[in-house]
């Protein structure tokens, strides 16, 4: 992926102050604000038959090793300056090519779905991976309460954008914010899509998308938009965040495919995330091992250009 200097980062003393104020006002400990947990709550959700052999990342790598520029480049800015994130109230403005357009408070959203856990693969496009048990609704059980017109054909979706609470927004100011991706209808309607509200038994940190955020198995994590605030139906296939800024490394589909490496490196194999100095790398499946269920969407497509 392509890595932001560090020119325009801007001291970080003020910033890490507010935030022991906070902790000290709040009464939290440092550590636990560090730990990324001091909001985790308990979820309701029953299991599902989405699991995958093998190993389930520790919790530990998946909750400290994340992409979410909004808290800086880093791998591990994110669990460091995530905590301060209001994540409620929270609400989702749904529209454009739809019959129910609205802002609705994520409460009123959760009321209507069932909450389930689901074990998927997840590989970045940057070669590593996970196993993560995420929780959350099928984004189709959401779209269907919007109802789409015929004219809709593609969903956008937009990241929060709040410089207040998100140093990485003025620590790279020439990046597009706010993140904004996009899928094909078929492709969001998909048993597969969901959106994740928490993962290993709890609600997600906020490092990991808090309090919403989506999670597409079969396609390159950076399609996976965090803290999601807005979702459009549109007829034309949107703009996407990674394509605005390197058209020629990350296409709108970006399927995981092993056979079509990155311009920069291979995509043949991947580092799981976690599992120890000498795990060793593993081979990545087509669409992350999804194939059975999704290739389909993409019949008569020549995947090869489907980067
Ligand atoms: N969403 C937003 N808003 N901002 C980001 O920087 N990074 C993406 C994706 N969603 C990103 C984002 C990338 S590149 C990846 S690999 C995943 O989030 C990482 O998710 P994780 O940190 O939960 O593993």
């Amino acid at each position: 992926m392509t890595k932001l200097t560090y020119s325009q980062v801007t001291p970080k003393a003020d910033f890490l102050n507010r935030r022991q104020i906070i902790a000290g006002a709040a009464g939290i400990g440092v550590s636990s604000l560090l730990a990324g947990q001091a909001n985790a709550k308990t979820l309701e959700f029953t299991k599902s038959d989405y699991k995958v052999e093998g190993d389930i990342t520790p919790k530990d790598a998946a909750i400290t090793y994340n992409n979410f520029y909004e808290f800086g480049t880093g791998k591990d800015q994110p669990a460091r300056y995530a905590e301060i994130l209001t994540t409620d109230p929270w609400s989702v403005e749904i529209g454009g090519e739809v019959n129910n357009p609205g802002t609705y408070g994520l409460e009123d959203i959760l009321k209507d779905v069932s909450l389930e856990e689901r074990i998927y693969r997840f590989r970045c496009v940057e070669a590593w991976s996970m196993v993560v048990p995420w929780i959350g609704f099928k984004l189709s059980d959401l779209i269907a309460k919007a109802d789409p017109t015929g004219n809709a054909k593609y969903v956008a979706f937009e990241t929060l954008n709040r410089p207040e609470e998100m140093p990485g927004i003025g620590w790279a100011p020439s990046f597009p914010w706010p993140y904004v991706e996009g899928l094909r209808l078929d492709e969001a309607m998909h048993p597969l899509t969901i959106m994740a509200t928490g993962m290993y038994g709890e609600s997600l940190p906020n490092q990991n998308g808090a309090p919403l955020r989506l999670v597409v198995p079969w396609k390159y994590g950076f399609k996976s938009i965090k803290s999601i605030v807005k979702i459009t139906l549109t007829e034309e296939e949107p703009p996407t965040t990674w394509n605005r800024i390197a058209d020629n490394e990350y296409g709108f589909y970006s399927n995981v495919n092993p056979e079509v490496d990155h311009p920069r490196w291979s995509q043949a194999s991947e580092r799981p995330v976690g599992a120890g100095l000498f795990a060793g790398r593993i081979p990545t499946l087509m669409f992350n091992g999804y194939g059975d269920e999704v290739a389909s969407l993409y019949d008569g497509m020549d995947l090869r250009k489907n980067f």
